[in-house]
């Protein structure tokens, strides 16, 4: 399996993100995840699609946007509008069975989101509607969080029941994943691994997101 990563701009120095992109980029990275927060889903408030259009014509790579917001379905247009590949909403904010069909509508990729507290089977019956399943490894809201262990047995799980009905969708996982635990993450299941503090506060990027894909 090739493992793909995706920093997490959370993290990044934003009065130089272009410069940041442009850096994660050259060390090695395959998606640039972008945290979309309201203050209303989660208790922190970050960037919009008028940031992702400024940042599209920065880098090749895939604009990977995870909407941690209430209400998805009124700004999914305008994220695909701004320059988004990927959208991923959540299982806990509304009705997937509407939304994922409408994200592949707007040309973008669809994946689904779960939160640790919430069970593997409310994720479930969408599994054949999306393009890739997001499964987070903290409570969404902050970078620099403790990984969430449990979460790891949720990617092991979805990760079977996937190939026993012979869905193939990649697994994503999003939340504390560094060095130090990512082999774990991803003898779980999870495919591409989302990481914020472990890459943008490393001193050498190229280290940083080769260390994640050992
Ligand atoms: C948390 C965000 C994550 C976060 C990851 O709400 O969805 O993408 O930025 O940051 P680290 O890797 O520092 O946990
Ligand atoms: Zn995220």
């Amino acid at each position: 399996m090739t493992i793909k990563t995706a920093p997490s701009i959370l993290s990044a120095d934003f009065a130089r993100l272009g410069h940041e992109i442009e850096a994660v980029e050259k060390a090695g990275a395959d998606v640039i995840h972008v945290d979309v927060m309201d203050g209303h889903f989660v208790p922190n408030i970050t960037i919009g699609p008028p940031v992702v259009a400024k940042i599209r014509p920065i880098t090749k790579l895939p604009l990977d946007c995870h909407l941690m917001i209430e209400n998805p379905e009124r700004y999914i247009g305008a994220f695909a509008k701004a320059g988004a590949d990927w959208i991923s909403v959540h299982v806990e904010a509304c009705d997937l069975s509407q939304l994922l069909p409408a994200i592949k509508a707007l040309g973008c990729k669809a994946g689904c989101v779960i939160n640790p507290p919430t069970p593997v089977e409310k994720i479930l019956p969408y599994l054949p509607l999306a393009d890739y399943v997001l499964v987070m490894t903290v409570n969404p809201g902050f970078g620099g969080q403790k990984l969430i262990e449990g979460c790891i047995d949720k990617i092991a799980a979805i990760h079977s029941i996937a190939k026993e009905r012979n869905i193939r969708i990649p697994i994503e996982a999003d939340g504390g994943i560094g060095p130090a635990n990512v082999s774990r993450v991803t003898a779980a299941g999870a495919e591409i691994i989302v990481a914020g503090s472990a890459v943008f506060e490393a001193e050498d990027y190229t280290k940083a997101i080769e260390a994640l894909r050992k």
